[in-house]
């Protein structure tokens, strides 16, 4: 059983896949953390994430430990990840890990559910139940800046509207596993819904394929 939940940044969907892991048991990938990890092992070197051949390196020999106690979550790092995340390179060498992942995962879990931009095209395209989360961009945008804000006061919610267009512009472009809904992904649009009512949403669907 496997759970594919892809979407732009903010939509919800990291939130959405932690809460389905708990309520099925199943492990849980956030994918974005593999190309946000590689992303920052570069910025740590004082690399240009664009710098192709660094780029690769980096996710060439990527392992969890590498990043342990780094902060992946600014918005820094997330721009990063997006432009490292159009090198196929560094996609084929990430890519074998969410498929184990996926087809055995660890900890004699039951099923997994993967989180990203490609899972149900690429990753996992047999997946079992499909979602493309979205929500409006000015409440992706809210979402993200309540998060961010008390680590960085002052950050202003104008800068991470911006911040978002520019990743998901680049991530639904590129030409290598970008951005989309799979062709029999179920369109869940999160921006007029609290946590309970999408989670709510997305249980039905999986209940009733199960
Ligand atoms: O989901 P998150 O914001 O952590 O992802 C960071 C970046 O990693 C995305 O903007 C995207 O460029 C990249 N990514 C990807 N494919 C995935 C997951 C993330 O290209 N499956």
């Amino acid at each position: 059983m496997v759970i594919a939940l892809d979407g732009p940044a903010a939509s919800g969907k990291g939130t959405l896949a932690r809460l389905i892991s708990d309520h099925y048991s199943f492990a849980y990938l956030d994918t974005g953390t593999l190309y946000r990890g590689v992303a920052w092992l570069v910025l740590k070197e004082g690399g240009d994430p664009a710098d192709p051949a660094l780029a690769a390196a980096a996710a060439q020999g990527y392992a969890i430990e590498k990043i342990a106690g780094a902060d992946i979550r600014t918005k820094e790092v997330g721009a990063a990840a997006s432009v490292v995340a159009a090198n196929t390179a560094v996609r084929a060498a990430l890519l074998d890990f969410q498929r184990r992942f996926s087809e055995k995962p660890p900890k004699g879990a039951k099923g997994a559910v993967l989180d990203g931009r490609d899972i149900g095209t690429v990753v996992c395209p047999d997946a079992t139940v499909k979602f493309f989360v979205t929500a409006s961009p000015e409440v992706r945008a809210h979402r993200r800046w309540l998060e961010l804000v008390p680590a960085r006061p002052g950050l202003e919610e104008a800068e991470i509207y911006q911040d978002l267009l520019e990743r998901d512009a680049r991530d639904a472009a590129r030409d290598d596993a970008p951005m989309a809904a799979a062709d029999d992904a179920e369109l869940l649009d999160t921006t007029h819904l609290s946590i309970d009512a999408a989670f709510a949403a997305a249980r039905r669907v999986i209940d009733g394929v199960f």
